[in-house]
């Protein structure tokens, strides 16, 4: 359907060019005509969106979509129900469809050289976005815009260090241990890599902060709940979670509630992505810090986009801005979500 509209296109750019010539009327205000009517009609981009796993990434796909239509963008949406192997289908296909640009979200980090080596032979640029690859050649890809998972894993640390030590008063004084649970993003993704790295590196010289328990809920709240069954039958004195994600901490506060816990004060809790589901909990006091991660990329990845379709170069990497949410800040200056 897309390979018509193409031609299509092609063909009219070819019959406004011929009536260009046999009427030879002056040429600049022509051409002029001919750049606006493509303009008009925009680019295509192929876009391979991972799926629907959470609030955070529902959100992603929206404000992607919007921009594109705003921007009179053909947007070629696949939605590749957490399958690597899907994406790498829906890549192919928009390399058959010809479309002038590829953005695609890597479900993990690896596994990409092939076909990218194929886009890049076909003469399509790529813009990768929210999570990172690892290719052997980096010039597979144009660009990579998205989150900076190391620094939100380096928050979620500062956080947990900060309020063990400088705050410790009302905590236990005689805990010689730290305990921390870490719900894990997928295995794989560089965001969850980050994640882990970034909140290792902040602790590493503090022994008494220690993992003793971390698995992959995937990203999803049904996880998070079943691991939370798990770990909380497995180890009585949990003092903090650090999940990847809000989807798996809704999952574990659910799960803690069951057992008569009270999240944010028995267990201390740290998340990312910040929906607004986790910020009202910020405001109940059942999470004690939200790092955001921001999935409003669409704008941006648009303009970029359209950037790669003009034969330009852009910025190898670009992080998008995101906060950090206290349960010390004024809770009430935070603006509604959206997500
Ligand atoms: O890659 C971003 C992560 O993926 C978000 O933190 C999570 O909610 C999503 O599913």
């Amino acid at each position: 359907m897309i390979h018509t509209k193409r031609q299509i296109r092609k063909h009219f750019l070819g019959i406004i060019f011929f009536i260009l010539i046999c009427s030879l009327i002056g040429c600049s205000a022509q051409k002029k005509k001919v750049s606006q009517f493509d303009e008009d009609h925009g680019i295509i981009v192929g876009f391979s969106q991972i799926g629907a796993e959470s609030a955070w990434r529902t959100c992603n796909t929206r404000s992607v979509q919007d921009a594109a239509a705003e921007k009179g963008v053909q947007l070629v949406y696949d939605n590749a129900e957490q399958k690597q192997e899907n994406q790498i289908k829906a890549i192919r296909s928009f390399i058959a469809y010809q479309v002038d640009v590829i953005v695609f979200v890597p479900i993990v980090t690896d596994g990409w050289d092939n076909v990218l080596q194929e886009a890049q032979d076909a003469g399509i640029p790529v813009l990768v976005t929210d999570r990172k690859i690892d290719v052997a050649d980096p010039s597979l890809y144009a660009g990579f815009i998205g989150t900076d998972s190391l620094k939100e894993g380096r928050n979620a640390g500062l956080f947990v260090l900060d309020k063990f030590t400088n705050k410790r008063d009302h905590l236990d004084q005689t805990k010689e241990y730290i305990n921390i649970v870490e719900l894990f993003g997928t295995e794989g993704s560089s965001v969850a890599n980050g994640r882990a790295e970034g909140f290792r590196e902040v602790l590493k010289d503090h022994p008494e902060f220690r993992i003793v328990y971390s698995k992959s809920g995937d990203f999803l709240r049904s996880k998070g709940y079943e691991l939370a069954v798990e770990f909380l039958d497995m180890h009585e004195d949990i003092d903090v979670i650090y999940s990847h994600n809000d989807g798996m901490t809704l999952g574990a506060i659910e799960a803690m509630e069951e057992r008569g816990l009270r999240p944010g004060t028995d267990i201390v809790i740290v998340t990312i992505d910040a929906q607004q589901a986790a910020i009202d909990a910020l405001r109940e006091g059942k999470v004690n810090c939200v790092i955001e991660c921001n999935p409003k990329t669409g704008p941006e990845i648009i303009k970029l986009a359209e950037r790669l379709a003009a034969g330009e170069t852009i910025p190898r990497v670009q992080y998008v801005h995101e906060e950090v949410f206290y349960e010390t800040d004024d809770l009430s200056l935070i603006e509604p979500r959206g997500y």
